[in-house]
């Protein structure tokens, strides 16, 4: 039976015996009268995962507490509910996970609502109707370990992934002896019986606010330690865990948070990890174009003139940012951001790669990409030669789609209007109107999507560690994307780390280990006995 169902049963059986209620209805009655979001630690289920990491297999076993809801007027509970995960023993002795950090797993994909009451995970779960993986307005092809490898190469970047055979991030995180929470959420496919939408932005960043809050309303309660809370997503989870990172205990939320019941605590995190994040929305079209105009591998036929001055519009747009790179790099303006990308991120992470190979693979590689040059110790190339191996994947504008078939463009829907454009080149090509604006209060909501709003203000609550990572090859957006947010955040004083996979397609992780290392050093947290 779902649990998420029992206290209206034991509702409907204490109506039908209201002098008799049975001891063990008791004790499966809703969480407490008084406040609904406490959690009750002794409600738990126990589950036994294999967890691999460097060859070796561990057994980890938890307690597992499902369904939670999280706030306390949901709309639709199934969405508005979270799990917790617990290690208590670890290859067969007891742990302790008290005082651990606690990560929040955040499962959106295609900014797709995440169904807790079925098991989360939307990545999994597209509904009927919903375009297939890579198509407009369908959810992406998956880079992860296990996607097909395709030849490096064939302007399609090579789109591998290696973990080493290691288990999931979030599998290692709790091998490690973290506290691991799962939340749904809505999205902008959820509609109620009368047809009206009730997942339009900012609903997910809303819900994963209250989550966070209802985490610590539960300090002491819930295990874990609510100051060492770290969220972690890839894509449009990975935007939205920026999102999170970025906007910390922002007041823009707060009317929402009150209306669905949150708890009435802090919403910041402390650490944000993001894999190949889908943000900077209303930017993401021109600098999509800027580094793929004119491409020759772009998998898709382009309007040239859409693409032309959405590419000509980018580098004004990157100028106002006043961004100032690493290293002494100095501005990172529209003109020097392709040369601080390839010196700063791109070459370094084909040098991890190449310098990872035996001196025969090595040169197989290289022979089968001549465009990379290899001095014996460093890879170079240009960045044209680089966007041709990627071979971009999305049409023009690749977000604010003209005929309105984007994820982003429903995810800008209202409670009656499934999708709209959110930025105004779209809405003035799509409508033909030269001076056309968009609708009153879209403008505030795609800033409350954006964590670069936030940077920008330098908002006292940004997460002072951030975990960045992308596949090289991923063009679900441009790769300035990530690291326009990396410099932004250092430039405020943020602890980055940041990095791409070579060759790693759409939310590629070569290293789930490595983020779980580096919870264990920004928090300085051991598990005990380790
Ligand atoms: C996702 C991928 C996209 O290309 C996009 O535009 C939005 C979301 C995703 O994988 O979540």
């Amino acid at each position: 039976m779902n649990p998420i169902r029992l206290p209206a049963l034991v509702s409907a059986l204490c109506l039908a015996l209201p002098l008799a209620m049975p001891s063990w209805a008791a004790a499966l009655a809703p969480a407490s009268d008084a406040d609904p979001l406490r959690f009750l630690p002794e409600r738990f289920e126990t589950e036994t995962h294999t967890v691999r990491l460097a060859g070796q297999d561990h057994e980890v076993r938890l307690h597992v507490y499902r369904h939670l809801p999280y706030v306390a007027r949901p709309v639709d509970v199934a969405y508005q509910s979270l799990d917790v995960k617990v290690p208590v023993a670890i290859d067969g002795r007891a742990v302790d996970a008290s005082a651990a950090p606690i990560v929040l797993d955040i499962t959106v994909g295609g900014y797709h609502s995440v169904n807790n009451a079925q098991g989360g995970g939307a990545m999994g779960m597209m509904p009927p109707g919903m375009p297939p993986p890579g198509a407009e307005g369908g959810p992406p092809p998956m880079g992860q370990a296990g996607a097909p490898a395709v030849p490096a190469g064939e302007g399609r970047g090579g789109q591998r992934s290696f973990t080493g055979g290691n288990g999931s991030r979030v599998d290692l995180a709790l091998l490690a002896g973290y506290v691991v929470v799962t939340p749904g959420a809505r999205g902008w496919d959820n509609q109620s019986a009368d047809g009206r939408y009730f997942g339009k932005a900012p609903a997910a960043i809303v819900d994963l606010k209250a989550a966070v809050r209802y985490v610590r309303h539960n300090a002491g309660r819930l295990p874990g330690n609510p100051q060492w809370i770290v969220s972690a997503g890839c894509s449009a989870g990975g935007g939205l865990s920026a999102l999170l990172g970025a906007s910390g205990n922002s007041p823009l939320y707060e009317a929402e948070l009150r209306a669905v019941g949150a708890a009435d605590a802090p919403d910041h995190v402390f650490a944000s990890a993001c894999y190949s994040p889908i943000t900077d929305l209303e930017h993401a079209d021109m600098s999509y174009e800027w580094m793929y105009q004119g491409v020759a591998t772009r998998r898709v036929k382009v309007d040239e003139t859409v693409s032309r001055e959405l590419a000509a519009a980018f580098p004004a747009h990157q100028d106002s940012l006043g961004l100032q790179g690493r290293a002494g790099f100095g501005p990172v303006t529209g003109a020097r951001l392709a040369s601080y990308m390839l010196q700063t991120y791109t070459q370094p992470s084909a040098t991890a790669y190449l310098r990872t190979l035996g001196q025969a693979e090595r040169e197989a590689y290289l022979v089968a990409n001549p465009w990379i040059r290899w001095d014996g110790q460093q890879a170079s190339f240009s960045f044209a030669d680089y966007t041709v191996h990627v071979g971009p994947k999305k049409g023009a504008p690749a977000f604010d789609s003209l005929t309105l078939g984007t994820p982003e463009n429903r995810l800008f829907g209202t409670a009656t209007v499934d999708a709209r454009h959110f930025t105004p080149y779209s809405l003035r090509r799509a409508s033909g109107q030269a001076d056309a604006e968009l609708e009153p209060g879209l403008r505030q909501l795609v800033d409350m999507m954006n964590p670069m709003y936030f940077v920008a203000q330098q908002h006292p609550g940004m997460a002072a560690h951030w975990w960045l990572r992308n596949g090289s090859s991923d063009s679900d957006n441009a790769q300035s994307v990530m690291i326009n947010l990396a410099t932004g955040l250092e430039n405020r004083g943020r602890d980055v780390n940041a990095a791409l996979f070579w060759d790693g397609g759409h939310c590629a992780d070569d290293d789930p280990q490595g983020m779980v290392d580096w919870i264990a050093q920004i928090t300085g947290y051991r598990r005990p006995g380790r």
